[in-house]
């Protein structure tokens, strides 16, 4: 982007766009400049090379923010070029996923995550993902492993309905089970205990969800909670999370009996999604 930039707008306003666009499907997501000090109609600019340069992409928005609310969606997002359309399919590990940019969550940038996880899955498995949006994880795990079963569930009605309509699509139907409600109240009417590994893609509400995660477990199993926290020096924001992590599982009468954590990926200034992977017991 900042090469795009500095032809078209010269070297200082450059440096105050974003270095990377997340691209989804065929559509281009810019980000707001830093200061805001690039008028919409410089975004314009910038966003017809987009198009030119990109020759997959042709449709491309402006992101006012971060993702927010309780769906986790881009709230103001202002079209800049190409198709005014904000609906396409976005390919990852050899799945297809319809996906909507205005009103359901969706990144690239967990493209290596869905993947990894998926392979930890173990034959057999009973896989309970409490935060699925379209169900990338859940595709994922059903495509990459022999996993027996993944209920897969999210409050949001308009990712549920993409979700059903990837399941068929990826043909995965007769083992990821989507449902459409609070992950809290699911698990609670008609999960518990039924899984051997939980998942818990949401830093909103990973650590509160955790007695859930647990009912929804037989006993023992790997739960993977996702966090945001600072980033710190030598790494030390990896062991908060294992710390956190660990005081909700003993709160609950549980013990961590093995677990690790990686960053997934960087979400602000200083700001990281971190992963911790726990293997606990009751
Ligand atoms: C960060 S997104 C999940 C992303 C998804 N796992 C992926 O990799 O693309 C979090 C999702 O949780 C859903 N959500 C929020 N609160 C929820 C709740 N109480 N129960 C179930 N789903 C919830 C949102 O609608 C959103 O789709």
């Amino acid at each position: 982007m900042r090469e795009i930039a500095r032809r078209l707008l010269g070297e200082e306003k450059a440096r105050r766009v974003w270095k990377r666009i997340d691209v989804v499907g065929d559509i281009a997501i810019m980000k707001m400049p830093i200061h805001g000090e690039i008028s919409i109609e410089e975004m314009q600019l910038l966003a017809e090379e987009v198009l030119r340069a990109l020759p997959s992409v042709n449709s491309v928005w402006l992101a006012g923010g971060p993702v927010e609310g309780r769906f986790k969606t881009r709230k103001s997002l202002i079209h800049l070029a190409g198709e005014r359309r904000t609906e396409t399919v976005y390919r990852e590990h050899g799945c297809e996923f319809k996906v909507d940019i205005a009103r359901v969550f969706i990144t690239p940038r967990l493209s290596f995550e869905h993947l990894r996880i998926a392979r930890l899955v173990e034959p057999g498995e009973v896989v309970v993902n409490m935060f699925a949006g379209v169900g990338i994880f859940s595709i994922l795990i059903a495509r990459k492993s022999r996993a027996a079963l993944v209920y897969s569930i999210d409050v949001n009605p308009e990712a549920y309905r993409l979700m059903v309509e990837n399941v068929r699509i990826n043909r995965v139907e007769d083992r990821v089970i989507p449902i459409l409600g609070d992950a809290a109240s699911v698990v609670s009417s008609r999960l518990q205990g039924v899984g051997t590994r939980v998942l818990m893609p949401l830093p909103d509400l990973s650590l509160d969800y955790i007695p859930y995660a647990l009912r929804a477990l037989r006993g023992e199993g790997w739960i993977h909670v996702y966090l945001h926290l600072s980033h710190e020096k030598r790494k030390s924001h990896l062991e908060k999370a294992e710390k956190l992590v660990d005081e909700m599982v003993r709160k609950e009468g549980w013990r961590i009996v093995e677990s690790k954590s990686r960053e997934v990926r960087s979400v602000g200034p200083r700001l990281v999604q971190v992963v911790v992977d726990a293997l606990v017991s009751r």
